[in-house]
Parts: structure tokens; C-alpha cells; sequence
């Protein structure tokens, strides 16, 4: 595998700005890609924003803020990937798009390119499976918000190579990331534990007649965790982890997967968590 110096983000949004921005803190140069100039336009807006907040709260300086924008292009047309060494995929959750974009990344990156796909509950197996050089594709699965978690899970695919594989792993650490190793199995490493565990944890409000307030306390107060289960829940957002519960479900049908019904409700009410002002709490 090349050595990394340009690596193309495609897709972004929530995630990808977010990992085109550590890139270009970290000195990669960055070509990100958008499907409307408009987006491209918003998500630049977006991370010089954020970098230009780090510059007045003292932990970055100006002319590094500079730099690092002047490393980050965008484009709409895919073509312009394809000098990158490395491309990280943070385009929508869905499998069809997902294999249709591989396919052509691999038609258009050079052979020596590491692919890497951001999804947190597809299976990076399958995504390799459209191309015919599954080698160098591997999971890099950055946390929300990618600028500030400091974990990114490196997936081994059945055929990733121990270079794209290693690749990863050197890239995310440039990045100022702690990088882990997994293989390719649902929910990785991080989900596959939490994901439950949340349930379970919104299982015990209706058993233990417990309120979310109390549940959150004991958990802070009696297990050492930083933040409560119904506070996290609401930060991540209600939709989204009653998403990822049931993409874990559908592929391991384990009944800690699933979604309880009271979750499930407060989705479909609109009750989304710190994003829509309400969920376990009510938000200002
Ligand atoms: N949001 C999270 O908490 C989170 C965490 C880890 C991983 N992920 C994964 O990251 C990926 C992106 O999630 P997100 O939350 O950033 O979604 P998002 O909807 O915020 O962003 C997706 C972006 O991709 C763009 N896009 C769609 N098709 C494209 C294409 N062919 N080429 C270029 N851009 C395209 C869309 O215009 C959109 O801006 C998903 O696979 C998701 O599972 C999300």
C-alpha cells in the first residue's frame, strides 16, 4: 500500500465533515466529495466554522486554521478521487448506494488505494463483495461527533489484506485517534456491547418502576458510568438508536436487540432526544 498523503472523503455529512476535518488537522490533503455543489459548499462552511472556533478558544492557531483549509477541496465529480491513497465512505446508510459507490471507486482509485467504509451496522464484508479487489477494503467506523471521539473501530473484512488493514490503523493514529481492532462482525465492537445494554437499561424504566432521572443517577452513582443511560440515549438520539437496534436485531435476532416498545413509541411521537427538545428529558 502508498504511503498516505491524500485521502477523499466521500459523503459530507455529520460524519464525513467531521472526518475531513481531523484529516486535514492532521495534515492529510482532503478531497471531499458531495452529490450538489451546494452541499459541498455547506459542509467547507461548516468545518472552517469549527476550526475557526478552536482558533478563538486558544487550542489551535490561525495560520494552522489556514493551512489546514487550504488542504481540503471539494468536488461533485467522483473522477477527482483518483489520486487519493485512502477513501473513507460516509455517504447515507444504505446498502444499494453503498455497493454501487465501491464498484466505481474501484474503477476509478488506483490499485494500490485503500477503501474504507464508515457504516456502523452493514455488514463491510458485503460492501467489499462489489468489488473485485476486496483486499484493500476494510471499516474505519469513526464516533459522533468524529472531531471530538477519540475512538475509531478498524474493521477486518474475510479478505482484508494485513496492509490495508495496518494502513488504517497508522492513518487514524495520525489523526490523534485511539484505533481498535475488530473483526467484521454486527455492531463491532463498541455497539455490539451498548446497544443492549441501553435496551436493557430502557427495559428496567417500566420494570423497576424507576424514573429515567433516578435510573441516571444510579447509573452515574452506582456503576461509575460518565453519563446516564436516558441522557445518552437522548444525545445520540432516540431515532438513531432505535435504527442501529434494529439493524443489530434483524442480523443476530437476539431479543436484547431489539428495540423496547417504549422507545419505539417515542420515535414515532417525534420525541427524538436533545434534537427535537424532547426525549427522556425536555431540552431548552
Ligand atoms: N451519525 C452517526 O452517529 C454515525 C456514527 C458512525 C457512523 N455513521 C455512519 O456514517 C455514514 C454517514 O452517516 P451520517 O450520519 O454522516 O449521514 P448524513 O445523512 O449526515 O450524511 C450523508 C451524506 O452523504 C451524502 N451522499 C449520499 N450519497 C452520496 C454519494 N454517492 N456521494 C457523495 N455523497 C453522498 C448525502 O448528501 C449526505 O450529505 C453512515 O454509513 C452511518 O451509518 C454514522
Amino acid at each position: 500500500m502508498a504511503e498516505v498523503r491524500t485521502i477523499g472523503v466521500v459523503g459530507l455529512g455529520a460524519m464525513g465533515a467531521g472526518i475531513a476535518q481531523v484529516s486535514i488537522e492532521a495534515g492529510y490533503d482532503v478531497v471531499g466529495r458531495e452529490v450538489s455543489t451546494g452541499l459541498c459548499d455547506a459542509a467547507a462552511g461548516r468545518i472552517g466554522h469549527f476550526l475557526t472556533r478552536k482558533v478563538e478558544k486558544g487550542q489551535l492557531g490561525a495560520q494552522a486554521r489556514d493551512a489546514a483549509v487550504g488542504r481540503l477541496t471539494t468536488t461533485t465529480a467522483l473522477d477527482d478521487l483518483a489520486a487519493c491513497d485512502l477513501v473513507i465512505e460516509a455517504i447515507v446508510e444504505e446498502l444499494g448506494a453503498k455497493l454501487e459507490l465501491f464498484a466505481e471507486l474501484e474503477r476509478i482509485c488506483r490499485a494500490d488505494a485503500v477503501l474504507a467504509t464508515n457504516t456502523s451496522a452493514l455488514s463491510v464484508t458485503e460492501i467489499a463483495a462489489a468489488t473485485s479487489s476486496a483486499e484493500r477494503v476494510i471499516g474505519m467506523h469513526f464516533f459522533n461527533p468524529a472531531p471530538l471521539m477519540p475512538l475509531v473501530e478498524i474493521v477486518r473484512a474475510e479478505l482484508s489484506s494485513d496492509d490495508a488493514f495496518e494502513t488504517g490503523c497508522i492513518v487514524a493514529e495520525r489523526m490523534g485517534k485511539t484505533p481498535v481492532r475488530c473483526h467484521d462482525t454486527p455492531g463491532f465492537v463498541v455497539n455490539r456491547v451498548l446497544i443492549p445494554l441501553l435496551n436493557d437499561c430502557i427495559r428496567v424504566l417500566d420494570e423497576a418502576r424507576v424514573t429515567p432521572e433516578d435510573l441516571d443517577t444510579a447509573m452515574t452513582r452506582g456503576a461509575g458510568w460518565p453519563m446516564g443511560p436516558c441522557t445518552l440515549v437522548d444525545l445520540v438520539g432516540i431515532d438513531v438508536h432505535v435504527h442501529a437496534s434494529e439493524a443489530l436485531y434483524e442480523k443476530l435476532r437476539e431479543p436484547r436487540m431489539a428495540p423496547p416498545p417504549r422507545i419505539v413509541a417515542m420515535r414515532n411521537a417525534g420525541l427524538l432526544g436533545r434534537k427535537s427538545g424532547r426525549g427522556f428529558y425536555t431540552y431548552e
